[in-house]
């Protein structure tokens, strides 16, 4: 994390258009807040990646989201589509019309959190076939310059850029993508916090697939029971196996057998990050008077003076 960072610092200089990939199932909990940070006012070009996987009416909205934003644009992206390099190319075009010539060359850098399907594209454009590439701790792949067009280069980071997860849904949201690993969450409680947004949201489609009546009212803890119990997860005196049934469908849904879905919408999100960010704000003014009174009882600082009397 701190290697991209470094090398985005030192490369950002130079660069006329950050891409950033997000998964298209959950654009905002997939972004990396640290990103704008470091490229500034930097033009910005969001991918909308996996679009295969997501609800096609809310890939829409975020589009629309993002075109609507200074300096910013957006396409979607999948990893059917054989030429994705001429959608990159026109779009950072249009943000950046003085760039493209062999004088001016136009100067690109890629982003996006581990399993945005990063590596796929790359080696979609540069025509390689598909390997697995450092996502593991302790692998570091060097920065890569990929010549995309003549007057044309894209610079892809090395390492990884983790997301920074202020929004207690956003976790829940890159667990069920498969974005953050098994030890982060437990299964159970990604699939019920899964489930609570699909029945208020997608409830057809949870009845499609499991063939299980979603009355409005039915609770993230009775579909997942309803589940098992229609899956055969069932253990002894008929109890349901409910990691497994949890298994099912985090499965389901990361591989859209369930359906296409996308677990935020604009609106949702900036709701969440509102109230994420005044708790992150409040968290960190603990943690300052936590430090404060380590310094001052190690003699760091002067305890402060009192307030005089009157
Ligand atoms: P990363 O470099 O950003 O970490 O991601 P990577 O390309 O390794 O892709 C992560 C997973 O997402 C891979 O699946 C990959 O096949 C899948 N993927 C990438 N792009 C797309 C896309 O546009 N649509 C869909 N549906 N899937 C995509 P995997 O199961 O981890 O590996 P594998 O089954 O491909 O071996």
């Amino acid at each position: 994390m701190h290697l991209t960072k470094k090398a985005i610092q030192e490369r950002i200089k130079e660069i006329d258009v950050v891409i950033e990939l997000l998964d298209a199932r959950l654009p905002g909990s997939s972004a990396n807040p640290m990103l704008a940070a470091l490229t500034g006012a930097k033009p910005a070009l969001k991918v909308l990646n996996k679009q295969d996987l997501a609800d096609p009416a809310r890939t829409a909205l975020w589009l629309a989201h993002y075109n609507s934003l200074p300096g910013t644009r957006a396409i979607g992206l999948d990893a059917s589509m054989s030429t994705p390099a001429k959608a990159l190319i026109e779009a950072c075009h249009a943000l950046a019309p003085s760039r493209g010539s062999m004088v001016k060359p136009m100067r690109v850098l890629i982003c996006g959190i581990p399993n945005v399907g990063k590596s796929t594209l790359i080696n979609t454009l540069t025509g390689k076939r598909a390997t697995k590439t450092g996502d593991e701790a302790g692998v570091t792949k060097l920065e890569q310059r990929i010549v995309l067009a003549d007057g044309f280069y894209l610079w892809d980071t090395p390492g990884m850029l983790w997301p920074r997860i202020i929004v207690a849904k956003s976790g829940y949201n890159l667990a069920a993508s498969g974005a953050i690993g098994r030890n982060a969450f437990e299964e159970e409680e990604v699939a019920l916090e899964l489930l609570d947004y699909l029945i208020k949201h997608y409830p057809s489609l949870l009845e499609a697939r499991y063939k299980v009546e979603v009355p409005p009212g039915i609770t993230d803890e009775q579909l997942l029971e309803a589940i098992g119990r229609k899956r055969g997860a069932v253990l002894t005196k008929g109890r349901i196996n409910l990691q497994k049934a949890a298994e099912i469908v985090i499965y389901e849904f990361r591989a859209a057998t369930l359906g296409r879905v996308t677990l935020e919408t604009p609106e949702e999100f900036a709701e969440w990050l509102a109230v994420g960010k005044k708790l992150d704000a409040e968290r960190q003014v603990k943690k300052d008077k936590i430090e404060t009174n380590r310094l001052i009882k190690f003699k760091k600082i002067p305890r402060p003076a009192k307030p005089q009397e009157i």
